[in-house]
């Protein structure tokens, strides 16, 4: 499928070009979500600029704006809305396509609600038929009848999109897409589909070109990267070889050895999918950073149990032993649910205690929300909101206590720092990260970007470091 579509994608974009040439057209794209969305939303950028549309990022100036949408939590559906109305008036205005795609399109009840109360919106695209963009804009330029174009199935893994990357040292790469592990609280398997991995070889050259281009550091994506091809290995389903790699741990030792490369981080891994093989490539691996991120949800073992996450309490603490043994240097974050339906006081102390024991380097925590269509909307017990809050300011304070702690432990300390840029917050300072991701500024200048430097670091604040260079 994907070669001949791919060629009907690049016509379609070029008929589009066609129809914008000297007209000076403008885009608007708006991301929510995660890092799959950010570098979908790459790819959008990279279909609209190849269809002569250069961004903006004022909205009343845009012929065009595209939402890229997330459902993970409610407050990510309700930004949407909120934005839906306040482009309603560019559309009057000018007459501006707009455009939504994303995770949220794959709801049918958000499908039927845009339907119904914004009936100014013009394409309504799926997670599986992001490719198909340039057509559905196509249609809309000859004939503005609304087109929804949302596909259940999962989509096929499309190569050869143009893309627009956001950034010039730093870049994602999605190695699978979709989710086979349904725990009960989350609504990413309904509207990504299942896992699906891309071949190694597609994999390693868009990396070995982004070398080419300077780019120092690459993220991988997948809402489960460590299963990376584990479908295919586990159903003897077969797949094109090249240079070795058959799992995520040879992956991560196939782009460890692209020059150029300097540093290598993924997200998500499960840790029920955390094999030692993928340990050993950690600590092999020069350029794997040593800072994982190692998803809780929850620290209590029945609570874990009702979120079908297939790990107990203790067997997330032995792995992180396991961890912390094996990798010098290691360093953890992690992401934590409260208020899970039926959590107790006592079971959110066991989500306290492991965040305790593990003193990690940063908490994602986020409150419960309830996602239609998902096991969890249904348990009984669900926790009343205030509760939900209390608990979540409690781990919070926990959290913040632990990283301030941290945060003095780095001052006098050398770190390696790979400088991104200028300061977004002070654009007389540059700024950096450690392998541990954490934010470094420093005085410098601009021929430091892209470059690795060892820094002291003289002061820390809360979300930051200060460092000088030795
Ligand atoms: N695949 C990744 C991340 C998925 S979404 C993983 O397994 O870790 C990112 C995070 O959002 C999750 O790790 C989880 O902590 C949070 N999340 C997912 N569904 C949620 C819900 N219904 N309510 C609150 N947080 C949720
Ligand atoms: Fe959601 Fe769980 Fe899949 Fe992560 S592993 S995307 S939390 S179902
Ligand atoms: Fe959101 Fe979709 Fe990512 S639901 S978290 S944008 S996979």
């Amino acid at each position: 499928m994907t070669k001949v579509d791919i060629n009907k994608q690049l016509e379609d974009m070029q008929k589009v070009a066609k129809l914008n040439e000297n007209k000076n057209p403008k885009y608007s794209i708006l991301t929510m979500g995660c890092q799959l969305n950010e570098n979908d939303s790459e790819k959008l950028c990279g279909m609209m600029e190849k269809m002569n549309y250069k961004k903006t990022e004022n909205l009343s100036e845009a012929n065009l704006i595209v939402f890229n949408t997330c459902c993970v939590r409610e407050n990510a559906e309700d930004k949407l809305l909120g934005k839906l109305g306040e482009v309603k008036k560019y559309k009057e205005e000018k007459d501006t396509i707009i455009a939504i795609g994303g995770c949220m399109m794959q709801e049918n009840h958000i499908v039927e609600k845009i339907k119904q109360s914004y009936p100014y919106v013009d394409i309504i695209f799926g997670t599986h038929t992001l490719h198909q963009f340039p057509t559905d804009l196509y249609k809309i330029l000859c004939n503005r009848k609304r087109i929804e174009d949302v596909l259940d199935i999962d989509g096929e893994i499309i190569e050869g999109l143009p893309i627009t990357r956001n950034d010039k040292i730093k870049a994602s790469v999605t190695i699978m897409n979709g989710c086979n592990n349904f725990c009960s609280y989350c609504i990413v398997p309904y509207v990504r589909g299942r896992e699906r991995s891309r071949k190694p070889k597609d994999i390693l050259q868009e990396i070995n070109i982004l070398a080419k281009q300077g780019y120092k550091e690459i993220t991988l994506l997948g809402q489960n990267v460590n299963s990376y091809l584990k479908t295919e290995r586990e159903n003897n389903i077969e797949f094109e070889q090249y240079n070795g790699v058959n799992s995520f741990a040879s992956l991560l030792r196939a782009i460890n050895k692209i020059d150029g490369i300097e540093r290598i981080r993924f997200v998500s891994p499960h840790p029920k999918d955390f094999t030692d093989d993928v340990i050993e490539a950690i600590k092999d691996c020069s350029k794997v950073c040593k800072l994982v991120h190692l998803p809780l949800q929850a620290g209590n073992t029945n609570i874990l149990k009702m979120m079908n996450r297939k790990y107990t309490k203790e067997q997330y603490l032995n792995l992180v032993e396991k961890m912390k043994l094996q990798i010098p240097n290691l360093t953890l974050s992690t992401d934590i649910i409260v208020g899970f339906p039926g959590e107790t006081e006592k079971d959110f102390e066991d989500t306290l205690d492991v965040v305790k024991k593990v003193d990690f380097e940063q908490v994602y925590m986020f409150i419960y929300s309830r996602r239609k269509g998902t096991p969890g909307d249904k348990m009984e017990n669900q926790i009343p909101e205030e509760i939900k809050h209390k608990r979540f300011n409690k781990l919070k304070e926990l959290v913040e206590g632990q990283i301030a702690i941290k945060n003095k432990k780095y001052v006098g300390t050398i770190q390696k720092v790979l400088i991104e840029g200028r300061s977004k917050n002070n654009n007389n300072m540059l700024s950096g990260r450690t392998d541990s991701n954490k934010v470094v500024i420093l005085e410098g200048r601009n021929e430091l970007i892209g470059k690795m430097v060892d820094l002291k670091i003289v002061s820390e604040h809360m979300w930051y470091l200060k460092g000088e260079i030795i």
